[in-house]
């Protein structure tokens, strides 16, 4: 009795866990700008009552569009979201072919059985400028939302469309937030922190005097730098002035001459190149 109990269970647990051929949840993570279009679905439990639906269109708003509903209670957002869940396929083609070019489309939230009058309709009108809108259907609403594009689609099971804004129906009492300013603000400060580096990439190239006071506590503790300094011995003339980067070995060859006086000693080479580079440049013009 109890194996052939086990077996009728374990096949009743395989269908029941098999009945939703999608999970909206899972559809809607793949686009992180409706993850707090998601985060609601999840907190209002509509996600559950949207996967028991077989034939269905859920029309979403991304996240910044959808912060002008933060001001109101979890039970608020619940009906304004079920008025977002359209209870047959539409795709954007099906959208486009109204027959009579508005028509009016039946919503989770009529399904509540608390809808009144049209409440728990959405108008949804071809505009002769080729956009689709809409609202609610309920007298004096405004068709408010349009059409922006398809987010995913199984057809003829579920189909995820954007729509501009959160629909608004007149008697869920709904308060409106300002939207955060957008996104490319934060875009521009970006780039100048980019492009501060630049600019301090010169600084340190306008600075060889330094490079040889850095450099001094390294000849006393390591014999290293004395097997470089043939090699650079030859360089210091030019290198200081030439670029930055070769400042530092140059400088260890002009220290291991004399090691006490080095920050003086390595200075005054690169002066006194500089001074025999200006002098020369001056006696060839002088020459000339
Ligand atoms: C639906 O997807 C979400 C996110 O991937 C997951 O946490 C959840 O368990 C899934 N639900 C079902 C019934 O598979
Ligand atoms: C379209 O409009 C006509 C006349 O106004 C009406 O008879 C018909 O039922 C409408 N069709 C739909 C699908 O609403
Ligand atoms: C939808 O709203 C528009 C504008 O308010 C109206 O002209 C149209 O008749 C409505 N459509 C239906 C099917 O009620
Ligand atoms: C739609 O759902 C049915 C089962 O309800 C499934 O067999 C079919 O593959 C689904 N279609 C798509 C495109 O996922």
């Amino acid at each position: 009795m109890s194996p052939s109990y086990m077996l009728f269970l374990s096949f009743f647990l395989f269908f029941s866990a098999t009945t939703s051929a999608f999970n909206i949840t899972r559809l809607l993570s793949k686009h992180p700008e409706f993850s707090h279009f998601n985060d609601y679905l999840t907190q209002t439990k509509l996600y559950a009552e949207i996967n028991n639906r077989r034939t269905i269109t859920v029309l979403a708003v991304e996240n910044r569009a959808l912060s002008s509903l933060s001001g109101n209670s979890l039970d608020v957002i619940k009906k304004t979201l079920s008025l977002h869940v359209v209870l047959d396929y539409f795709d954007v083609e099906k959208l486009k072919e109204l027959s009579n070019k508005t028509t009016l489309l039946t919503t989770l939230f009529q399904s509540s059985g608390v809808a009144t009058n049209q409440e728990g309709f959405l108008n949804v009108t071809d505009l002769i400028t080729g956009e689709v809108a809409f609202g609610s259907a309920a007298k004096g609403s405004s068709l408010n939302a349009h059409l922006v594009k398809s987010v995913a689609a199984q057809p003829y099971n579920i189909s995820v469309l954007q729509i501009s804004t959160p629909i608004i129906a007149p008697g869920f009492g709904v308060t409106i937030s300002p939207l955060p300013p957008p996104a490319p603000p934060t875009e521009a400060p970006t780039k100048a922190a980019v492009e501060a580096p630049t600019p301090s990439e010169k600084t340190p190239s306008q600075s060889p005097v330094n490079a040889p006071t850095v450099a001094t506590p390294e000849p006393a503790d390591t014999p290293i730098p004395p097997s470089d300094a043939p090699s650079d011995a030859n360089a210091p003339a030019d290198a200081p002035m030439s670029n930055a980067p070769l400042s530092s070995p140059p400088s260890v060859g002009a220290a291991d001459e004399a090691p006490s006086p080095s920050p003086s000693s390595g200075t005054r080479v690169a002066i006194g190149a500089g001074l025999v580079a200006v002098i020369g440049l001056l006696s060839a013009l002088v020459a000339f």
